[in-house]
């Protein structure tokens, strides 16, 4: 089968793209309790960016094949789980042997969501991670009971699903992004409260908006001096919860005092802890309510494109240019 393969890691994520190479491999063959998917399509995330560059908390041995998530349909299975043969499904796999940016991929009958027929496969593709993450953001906003949050890089998809799930909440957003595009292409689409970081009044904004709308809960995924300045704009009895790193950079700039007589704390989430701290059926609760919200349309995933296997560098490239566009998604 064909797959996208990384020879080495490189931080340099220029240098790491140009590495990858289109190779047969040998297909995989299940063992109990796996399945094998013909991948429909797989997306970009930034976590796949992270990982050729070596810089994610998923280190493969290499050669390996990158790619964590895809949509497709079960084409083998162990003896275990053929009944599972013909399901259309979502896949999660973290496995060191496969990747989703290929042909095709085995994954543990625990990794994968089997989809109800009226999903679309393109939306299916990107559903077993982002929609689930901002699912359980968005919770802890719901639990804390406040009626404002902060996000930064709220270009991207997670952030445009947690807007969506406010605005059935009545829970006001304030979205920050880093570029003046970004920021236009929002207040167009309807976006209420919209900074950028880079605008030599951001902080004073950032702080007036807060005054007025009292947000509980902040949820970053850029980390840096941005983290510190949300965690300290927040109002008493908040929350910053950390969920991704895209700057590289640590938090700083942390208020001391408002962390000792304010009650502001830091959190992590992490959406595989999030996930195993629940039962099953809780879970697939939860991936019902999501699927019928992505199939009557309330919920949408924006895909900027297609590519195939072989032309994974130019798409990665024009992923990395303009990433809240949308995702670009690998169909082999
Ligand atoms: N913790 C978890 O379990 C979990 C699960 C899923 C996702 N995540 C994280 O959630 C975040 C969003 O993922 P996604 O798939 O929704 O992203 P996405 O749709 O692919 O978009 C990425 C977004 O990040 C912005 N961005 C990239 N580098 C940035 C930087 N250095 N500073 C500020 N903004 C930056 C981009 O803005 P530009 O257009 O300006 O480049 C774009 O809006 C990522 O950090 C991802 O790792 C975490």
């Amino acid at each position: 089968m064909k797959s996208v393969v990384l020879p080495s890691y490189n931080k340099n994520i220029i240098r790491a793209m140009l590495g990858l190479k289109v190779q047969d491999i040998d297909p995989p063959v299940p063992k109990v309790d796996e399945v094998v998917i013909k991948i429909h399509a797989s997306p970009v995330n930034p976590s796949d960016i992270a990982f050729i560059q070596g810089t994610y908390n998923i280190v493969k041995p290499l050669p390996a094949v990158p790619g964590f998530e895809a949509s497709g349909e079960v084409v083998d299975a162990y003896k275990n789980t053929s009944d599972l043969i013909g399901k259309k499904v979502s896949c999660f796999v973290q496995n060191d042997d496969f990747g989703t940016w290929s042909e095709y991929v085995v994954a543990n009958v625990d990794d994968i969501i089997i989809l109800k027929d009226e999903m679309n496969m393109d939306q299916a593709a990107c559903f077993t991670v982002n929609p689930f993450t901002a699912y359980g953001l968005f919770n802890i906003a719901v639990l804390r009971e406040t009626k404002a949050i902060i996000q930064n890089a709220a270009g991207s998809q997670v952030a445009a699903l947690i807007r969506k799930m406010a605005l059935l909440n009545d829970v006001d957003v304030i979205n920050i992004v880093r570029k003046q595009e970004t920021a236009d292409k929002l207040v167009s689409e309807g976006v209420k409260h919209v900074l950028v970081d880079t605008d030599e009044n951001f902080e004073s904004q950032l702080k007036d908006i807060c005054t007025s709308l009292n947000p509980g809960v902040a949820f970053d995924a850029v980390g840096g001096k941005l983290a510190g300045l949300m965690f300290n704009a927040l109002s008493d009895d908040s929350e910053l919860v950390v969920y991704g790193g895209l700057s590289g950079k640590s938090i700083d700039g942390i208020d001391v005092m408002d962390v000792i007589f304010r009650d502001k704390i830091i959190s992590g989430f992490n959406l595989i802890d999030w996930k195993n701290e629940m039962d099953i059926e809780e879970f697939n609760n939860i991936s019902e309510e999501l699927q019928d919200r992505f199939i009557d349309g309330t919920y949408s995933t924006a895909i900027c494109g297609n590519t195939s296997l072989e032309n994974v560098v130019k798409g990665l490239r024009a992923y990395i240019s303009d990433m809240s566009k949308g995702k670009l998604l690998i169909v082999p």
